[in-house]
Order: structure tokens, then C-alpha cells, then sequence
């Protein structure tokens, strides 16, 4: 077949015009997916810190409820971590979950690298009372992150993270914890969050 010029010209300017019209469906396209995955790592990232904080969060009630702070900061102190990791461990192979702060009790809570940088954000902003958003995803190199901001929010956490701890507690805290330091809260405060970290 042979092609005049002018066929060729109106041929490449149609094929022009047809690529640039399907840039933008391409593009709407790929958000769409970009949007679908992350109100799944939302979705995960929802489920797997409500799972934690009814496992951390229903045991400390029942330890304060039977035996005071000190029974419940006993068993923070032998079960947190362990429950920790029974609920990372539950949610398979490329879901985990952890608890970080700026303020750790526990050292291995401590917030790391980006991590860091995050939760120093988020402090920012509450301190200057910009209401935090409930969660964030953050991408990574092979995946996501999703935070759960963690703030003072109920009176009870003051009891072993507030300023005047009693004294038997406090005795309690620095044996279990020499390096404790995770006091001085106030109501509202960022305490840390949680981080669901998911691998495509
Ligand atoms: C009975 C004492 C007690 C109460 C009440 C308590 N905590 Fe804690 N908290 C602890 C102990 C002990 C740890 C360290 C647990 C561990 O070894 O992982 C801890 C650790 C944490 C951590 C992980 C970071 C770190 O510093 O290791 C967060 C976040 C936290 N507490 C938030 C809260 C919030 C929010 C409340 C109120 C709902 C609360 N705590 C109430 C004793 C308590």
C-alpha cells in the first residue's frame, strides 16, 4: 500500500490525538488502582489495630478492675509484648503490627527512622490542636504503612503515663522499666501509634 505524505501526516496526527486522549483514561485508570489498594491497606490497617487494642486494651481494663494499677502494670509488664507479637503473628506473613512512641516505656516501642519523623509530625500538629486524622498510609519501598495516632485519651492512662504517680507504682514502673520514659502526659497528649506495615 502506498501512502501520500498527507495520508501519513493525518494518519501519525490521529494517532496523536488518540494517544493523548488515552493518557488521561490511562492515568484516571491507574488512581482508580492506586485508590482501590489503599482503602484496602486502610481496610487491614483498621482491622489489625482495633484486633490490638481489644487485646491490650480489654486485659488491662480486667487487670485494673481486679487488682488496681499495680496488678495491671504487672501484667502490661509480662504480657504486653507477647500479646504483641500473638497478634502480629495472627495476621499472617505480610501484615505486621507494632506500638511506637517518641516517649517509650518499653525500649523496643521506640519509634524509628521515618517513623520518627512521623510521629514528630503528628505532635506538631496536636500540640498546635490540629484534630489528627484517624489514620495515614505512608508507601514504602515494597508496600505500606498505616498509622494509628495513640493519644491520652482516657483518664485511666494517666495513672501509670501522668505527672504524680503514685509512689508504690512508680517503684513498680522503674524496676520493670530502668530506662521508663513514659510519664509526665497529659490528658490529650500524643502517646505514640500503631503501625500495621503491609508488603504487596
Ligand atoms: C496499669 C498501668 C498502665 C495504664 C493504666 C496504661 N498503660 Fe500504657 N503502658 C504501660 C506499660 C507497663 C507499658 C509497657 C508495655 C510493654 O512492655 O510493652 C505501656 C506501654 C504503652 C505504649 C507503648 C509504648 C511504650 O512506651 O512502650 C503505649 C502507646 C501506651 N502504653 C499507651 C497507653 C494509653 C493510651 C493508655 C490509656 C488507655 C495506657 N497506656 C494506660 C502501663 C500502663
Amino acid at each position: 500500500m502506498k501512502l501520500g505524505r498527507l495520508t501519513l501526516i493525518g494518519l501519525m496526527a490521529s494517532a496523536m490525538l488518540f494517544a493523548s486522549q488515552g493518557e488521561p483514561k490511562a492515568n484516571a485508570k491507574k488512581a482508580k488502582k492506586g485508590n482501590g489498594e489503599i482503602a484496602q491497606v486502610v481496610k487491614t490497617g483498621n482491622e489489625a489495630s482495633q484486633l490490638l487494642l481489644k487485646t491490650l486494651g480489654g486485659q488491662l481494663k480486667q487487670h485494673m478492675k481486679k487488682g488496681g494499677p499495680a496488678d495491671a502494670l504487672n501484667f502490661c509488664a509480662m504480657n504486653a509484648a507477647d500479646l504483641t507479637a500473638k497478634v502480629d503473628k495472627d495476621l499472617g506473613k505480610n501484615v505486621s503490627i507494632k506500638r511506637i512512641t517518641l516517649k517509650p516505656r518499653n525500649p523496643a516501642n521506640a519509634a524509628e527512622g521515618d517513623e520518627k519523623e512521623v510521629l514528630e509530625a503528628l505532635e506538631t500538629l496536636n500540640k498546635n490542636h490540629v484534630r489528627l486524622p484517624r489514620h495515614l498510609v505512608q508507601k514504602t519501598k515494597d508496600g505500606y504503612k498505616y498509622y494509628k495516632p495513640l493519644k491520652i485519651g482516657k483518664k485511666v492512662c494517666l495513672k501509670c503515663h501522668g505527672v504524680n504517680i503514685d509512689p508504690k507504682l512508680e517503684a513498680t514502673i522503674a524496676k520493670n522499666y530502668p530506662t521508663d520514659k513514659a510519664t509526665g502526659y497529659k490528658m490529650g497528649d500524643l502517646r505514640g501509634a500503631i503501625v500495621v506495615t503491609i508488603k504487596k
